[in-house]
């Protein structure tokens, strides 16, 4: 194999569950329908299906057709007639190390049982929206199994977002009830969450109610009718330890995640009960080779798809124990998530190459103060990783001995699509090839394949369980910003190279969307901030190569006649991006332009934004308009 290679030692080997990749592969090759039938059938169906695929309406393709499931069942009710029901679920500790607390799967199954009962008491019933907006506590687990239990539909808030991202998301779903916490901690700091959602909930009329959580000290509106305190409701006879989990076509849709394309509103991603859970089991199964025995910590928020599927659902549908930490990489210091890697016996860790950035910059000295001896494998996901981070984490976290698993995939795809597993050698900085019964392709501009070594545009060949059904309410912008560009193949929004070996080397995003510290936003949504402020005209965000956070959000603003260029404004404007989108989507620099560029037909050229701002040559600006 050509350039640096990293082979699986034979300790590694020994461990893996699944040892022959190749014969998997072909397998999957030979027979998809029936490699995701075999592995459908190690969960447990209410009724079977009768068809493991059906592609007979294409993009709209359905999987395990006819079979009778819920999520909610494998994940936690299952486990429940088995030795599993003593084992520890989840292990939670709070920010300030303070508390921890850990739910067997037993009691998970009451925690759960008691939101569902609160919910169905709130009118809740089977396919209603309902908006989650919390922070990183046991309770966003809770509620998220609990609505799949009873068949209503989740749609996960980051709680980094601010009142116009909140507002916009519950609007669209039209959402019924919205869970959330009175706050948050970061960094020891307090998020107002509930004065958010009061914010936004001015302009959202179909929520009825509200369930807050309390987590913090301090005081907070309630709203009479509306409101209603967690603690509060749990002491109500309603909310007992029982209720009936649904009876769900494996097609009924599981949840809705907003996520950032090109233009317009962010898409309302939806999956459902039968093949997201297929798929996330699955590729939580081989790709991190988990068993009984081990601690899987992603560090992921449950806000995003990474938390959705490897938080909550994967490593529940597997019987795992799941670790959620409340806070962030280096609060109080640097050494906070190898300190809890020590104390909890982590075997399987999960983060982003923009945490690996950011605690490298710390030096070795941190995490050589614990015994990481625990950890077995390592993962990364959200950005291509540089090699030199890779190394980084792999000689001085996994000591050499880890696997680093490199997953590529999106919310569009609820699971891991180029990826490899323990035993396939790697390349630092390459997701190796795609997962069994995946076939990807990189393409030119009109769908052509390009010769190995040559970037094109990432696109996959193969239906999956796990894909995005539709974006909710939306067919036609489902199959217009999906399948249209090249026919009867998955547009993925990247681009990428393949080398002689077939491993793929994902390079960026080629449409609008930013990812900061691997966040996924879009222009279009910093843009529509901005422009609410009254000093600006018009804007244009785009992306900038950032040292840590991998991209980093850059704006160019015009002004409305009366407003003077000034360091204030700039800073206000950064400011006002924060308070009304989220703090994650703060610019880092604004800068003043007396015009756009665009095109003739109106478009902004970002093309040549993005080479003036780093002072590079501006290309070809033939179709600038004057
Ligand atoms: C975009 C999807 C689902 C994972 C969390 C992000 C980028 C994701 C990798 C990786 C290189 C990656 C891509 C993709 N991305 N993982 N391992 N290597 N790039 O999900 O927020 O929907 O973002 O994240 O650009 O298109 P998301």
């Amino acid at each position: 194999m050509e350039g640096d290679v990293y082979y699986p030692s034979a300790e590694v080997i020994a461990q893996a569950v699944l040892k022959d990749w190749e014969a998997t592969a072909e397998f999957a090759r030979n027979d998809l329908q029936g490699f995701w039938q075999k592995e459908a059938e190690q969960l447990e169906w209410f009724e079977p299906w009768e068809q493991v695929l059906d592609d007979s309406n294409k993009p709209f393709y359905k999987w395990y057709v006819g079979g009778k499931v819920n999520i909610t069942h494998n994940a936690v009710d299952r486990h429940l007639k088995t030795y599993r029901k003593n084992k520890l679920a989840l292990i939670w500790e709070s920010e300030d190390g303070k508390f921890d607390r850990t739910f067997s799967y037993y009691s998970l199954n009451r925690e759960v049982c008691r939101m569902a009962n609160i919910i169905k008491a709130m009118g809740i019933v089977k396919g209603d929206r309902v908006t989650i907006y919390m922070g990183r506590v046991p309770e966003i687990v809770f509620a998220m199994l609990a609505c799949a239990k009873i068949g209503a539909i989740h749609s996960v808030v980051f709680g980094g977002f601010s009142v116009d991202a909140l507002q916009g998301r519950i609007a669209d779903s039209q959402s019924k009830l919205v869970i959330t916490c009175d706050g948050s901690l970061q960094n020891g700091k307090l998020v107002e969450l509930k004065r958010i959602v009061d914010d936004s909930l001015r302009h959202c009329p179909t929520v009825e109610n509200v369930i807050v959580v309390k987590r913090t000290a301090h005081e907070v509106p309630m709203e009479a009718m509306r409101d209603h305190w967690y603690h509060d409701l749990c002491a109500l006879p309603i909310a007992n330890g029982k209720c009936a989990t649904e009876v769900m076509d494996a097609e009924d849709p599981l949840f809705i995640l907003y996520t950032s394309g090109s233009t317009g509103i962010p898409k309302a991603i939806m999956h459902t009960h039968g093949g997201y859970m297929v798929g996330t089991y699955t590729t939580l199964k081989y790709v991190f080779d988990i068993s009984d025995e081990d601690r899987f910590w992603c560090t992921a928020d449950p806000g995003w798809i990474t938390g959705h599927s490897y938080i909550v659902y994967g490593p529940l549908l597997n019987g795992a124990t799941a670790f959620m930490f409340e806070g962030g990489p280096s609060y109080p210091y640097p050494n906070r998530w190898w300190q809890l890697i020590e104390r909890f016996g982590i075997s399987i860790f999960y983060t982003a190459p923009t945490a690996i950035r950011g605690l490298m910059r710390f030096g070795e000295a941190w995490p050589n103060k614990h015994d990481l001896s625990s950890l077995r494998l390592l993962g990364s996901v959200g950005e291509p990783i540089n090699p030199e981070a890779w190394k980084w984490f792999h000689q001085v976290i996994g000591k050499g001995r880890c696997p680093i698993m490199d997953t590529w995939w999106q919310t569009e795809t609820g699971a891991f699509i180029i990826t490899p597993t323990p035993v396939v050698p790697l390349k630092p900085g390459s997701g190796t090839r795609p997962f069994f019964g995946q076939e990807a392709e990189i393409v030119d501009e009109e769908g052509k394949p390009v010769a190995d070594g040559a970037e094109g545009f990432l696109v996959l060949k193969n239906p999956w369980p796990a894909m995005m059904r539709t974006i909710y309410g939306d067919d036609a912008r489902y199959v217009s910003a999906y399948w249209t560009k090249y026919p009867g193949k998955y547009m993925t929004g990247d681009s990428a190279r393949r080398d002689a070996d077939g491993y793929y080397w994902i390079i960026g995003r080629v449409d609008d969307v930013i990812k900061v510290s691997g966040h996924r936003l879009g222009t279009a949504e910093v843009e529509s901030a901005l422009i609410t402020h009254p000093a600006v005209a018009e804007s244009a965000a785009i992306g900038l190569p950032h040292e840590i956070k991998g991209q980093s959000i850059f704006c160019y603003v015009q002004l409305n006649p009366g407003y003077a260029t000034s360091e204030e404004l700039s800073e206000e404007l950064r400011q006002h991006v924060s308070h009304h989108l989220g703090p994650i989507a703060r610019p880092e620099e604004v800068r003043f332009i007396d015009k756009l560029p665009k095109t003739r037909s109106g478009k902004i050229m970002r093309r040549v934004l993005k080479a003036r701002a780093q002072g590079l040559p501006e290309g070809d600006v033939s179709t600038l308009d004057d």
